[in-house]
């Protein structure tokens, strides 16, 4: 590890609704969210909710989640093997994600399911479910950071890592992280979709 990776740290549960603050903020401008969440003004509010259910039902019992030592960044990974939300948990999210989506609930669940359509189910690999970085300080370098503890266990078990984005910006972002495009498509009168695979590299 490097020095800066020391800063990060492992996020508990009863930090769901920090880690749920700083992904709202960072995905307030995110094509995704701004797809199911048009009204601006409401959306980082709304996105703190749906975050906090899935953190608290899904990604901080089953998954492995951080947060930068400053706590102005998150980075929120499902295991290997484990991307797929059990229907008990999604039972369980589905309050939070009606509040947080309203009428656009079946429009969010329909995205969701597109996506996961695309989701590889083998070989088994980390999924980067959630990255986030409070705007003012994107550009600094914690988000490398953030993601450096599960990608050097990528390199030291020799597992591959996936993730999705609706936003052509990262691309250069995950290309330097090791990542190549492995697909993309049009969600149904949607955003257009990036996923990305990285193969392991030298531990
Ligand atoms: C994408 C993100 C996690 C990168 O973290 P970061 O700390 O800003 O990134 P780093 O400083 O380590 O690396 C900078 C690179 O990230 C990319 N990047 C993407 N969005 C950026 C932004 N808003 N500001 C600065 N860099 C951004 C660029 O490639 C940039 O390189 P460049 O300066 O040569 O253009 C962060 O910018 C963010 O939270 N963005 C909004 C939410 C989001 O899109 N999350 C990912 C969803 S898939």
């Amino acid at each position: 590890m490097t020095d800066a990776t020391h800063q990060v740290r492992r996020a508990v549960p009863a930090q769901a609704a920090h880690l749920a603050d700083v992904l709202a903020a960072a995905f307030a401008e995110d094509p995704f969210n701004a797809w199911l969440l048009p009204d601006r003004r409401s959306r980082v509010a709304r996105l703190q909710r749906g975050f906090k259910a899935m953190l608290s039902e899904m990604y901080l019992p089953h998954g492995e989640c951080y947060l930068s030592g400053a706590g102005d960044a998150a980075a929120v990974w499902a295991k290997p093997g484990a991307w797929h939300v059990p229907g008990k948990v999604q039972l369980r999210m589905l309050p939070g994600l009606a509040r947080t989506f309203g009428h656009r609930l079946p429009r969010a669940l329909n995205g969701f399911e597109q996506l996961d359509k695309h989701h590889p189910e083998i070989p088994p690999h980390w999924f980067l479910a959630l990255i986030g970085v409070r705007p003012e300080s994107q550009g600094k370098g914690i988000g490398t950071d953030i993601v450096a503890p599960i990608l050097e266990t990528c390199d030291a078990t020799g597992t591959p890592a996936y993730l999705e984005t609706s936003n052509a910006r990262n691309l250069a972002f995950y290309h330097r992280l090791g990542f190549v495009i492995r697909d993309q498509f049009e969600l149904t009168r949607g955003p257009h979709i990036w996923t990305m695979w990285r193969e392991p590299g030298e531990p």
